[in-house]
């Protein structure tokens, strides 16, 4: 059986994470049993909220145990299989985590999903077409459910989640609006993401300068903001909110470190009347055939064409994971194994 190396959550963080979290070992994997399959990673999916997972704190999810394979989505390709439904060669995405293989009870429902890669490649099932498009079509269609003409604002607008946000929220005839770190994510946005202006937060240190940038981006105000990092970004986005605007939290990036984040002003959220609402994509499994169907199209049609960054090699993920809570990622972060 091939050697797979494999990336372990060693020990928790004190505020920031860091390299020195994580452990690199190799293993063997073992002989297969009846029902088992075999698969050979060759991407990793890199995401914020395997911080939160670090932690060993009260959340909606498990903390990541330590000594064990840091929990991550992969895609790949069945290399054995003892288990009738799939075969040698199949395209498939599960919950492989930060290794190179792994052996996965293919009978558990699940656990392990076969796709087609002829019009779709492969890493975006990952991303658009994964978790976080589906994250973006869940608050964006269950949410903030807009109308066709009205204004979204979506933050960590280049991501994986945001550029996703793009696409569906132009399909419904919105006006599309980014908030993005630096002048090329947000060229990026206009350029090549569809959106109708991006602002770089990164030029306004205070939420009553980002408000000001806000109400230029955003002349009629705004009806719907998709949350992905919270603090002055989201004082910012509140000031301008219009009456029975709907506010769907999608995350918070900016505390993922343990940082507190007071909001200025959540009065707001009475006198404009808002729908403030938060959401977890995985509790939300029936949404999923509906909103991959449409996520699948957009890519194989070429109406969303996200960008990705990808790391090089199963030593480089626990960098590269570092790198995203920082945004040194362009788009998807993948790791390609
Ligand atoms: N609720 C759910 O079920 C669910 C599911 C998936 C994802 N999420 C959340 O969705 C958000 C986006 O996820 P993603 O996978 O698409 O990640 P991503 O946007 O591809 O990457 C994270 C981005 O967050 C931005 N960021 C990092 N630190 C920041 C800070 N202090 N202030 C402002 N922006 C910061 C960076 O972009 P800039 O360079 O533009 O700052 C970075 O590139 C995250 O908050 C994640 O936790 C939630």
């Amino acid at each position: 059986m091939p050697l797979n190396t494999q990336i372990l959550l060693d020990n928790r963080p004190v505020g920031e994470a860091v390299a020195s979290n994580f452990k690199r070992v190799a293993t063997e994997t073992p002989a297969l049993a009846d029902g088992q399959v075999l698969v050979r990673h060759h991407y990793l999916s890199l995401d914020p909220y395997m911080r939160g997972r670090m932690n060993d704190s009260k959340s909606y999810a498990a903390s990541q145990p330590l000594g064990e394979v840091m929990i991550g989505g992969t895609a790949g390709e069945v290399v054995e299989s003892r288990h009738p439904k799939f075969a040698v060669g199949d395209q498939v995405v599960g919950m492989g985590g930060w290794q190179q293989y792994s052996v996965v009870n293919a009978a558990e429902p699940g656990a392990l999903r076969k796709v087609d890669t002829s019009h779709i490649p492969l890493s975006a099932y990952l991303g658009a077409v994964g978790m976080p498009g589906v994250t973006a079509w869940y608050g964006l269609v269950k949410i903030i459910a807009p109308k066709a003409g009205e204004t979204l604002v979506v933050s960590a607008a280049t991501g994986a989640v945001g550029s996703a946000f793009a696409a569906l929220a132009k399909a419904r005839g919105c006006r599309v609006v980014g908030i993005a770190g630096g002048p090329d994510k947000c060229a990026y946005a206009v350029d090549e993401l569809g959106f109708d202006a991006c602002i770089d937060y990164k030029l306004h240190p205070t939420a009553l300068s980002l408000s000001k940038a806000l109400k230029g981006a955003c002349p009629n105000g705004i009806d719907g903001y998709f949350e992905n990092v919270g603090g002055i970004v989201l004082d910012a986005v509140l000031s301008r909110m219009n009456a029975f605007g709907r506010i769907a939290v999608c995350g918070m990036i900016a505390g993922y470190n343990g940082e507190p984040l007071p909001m200025a002003n959540p009065a707001l959220i009475l006198i404009n009347r808002l729908k403030v609402e938060g959401f977890i994509v995985s509790e939300h499994m029936e949404v999923w055939p509906e909103a991959l169907k449409e996520l699948g199209t957009l890519v194989a049609t070429g109406q969303l064409r996200a960008r990705e960054t990808i790391a090089q090699g199963i030593e480089s993920a626990p960098e590269a994971f570092l790198g995203l809570l920082k945004g040194k990622n362009f788009g998807k972060q993948l790791v390609k194994l």
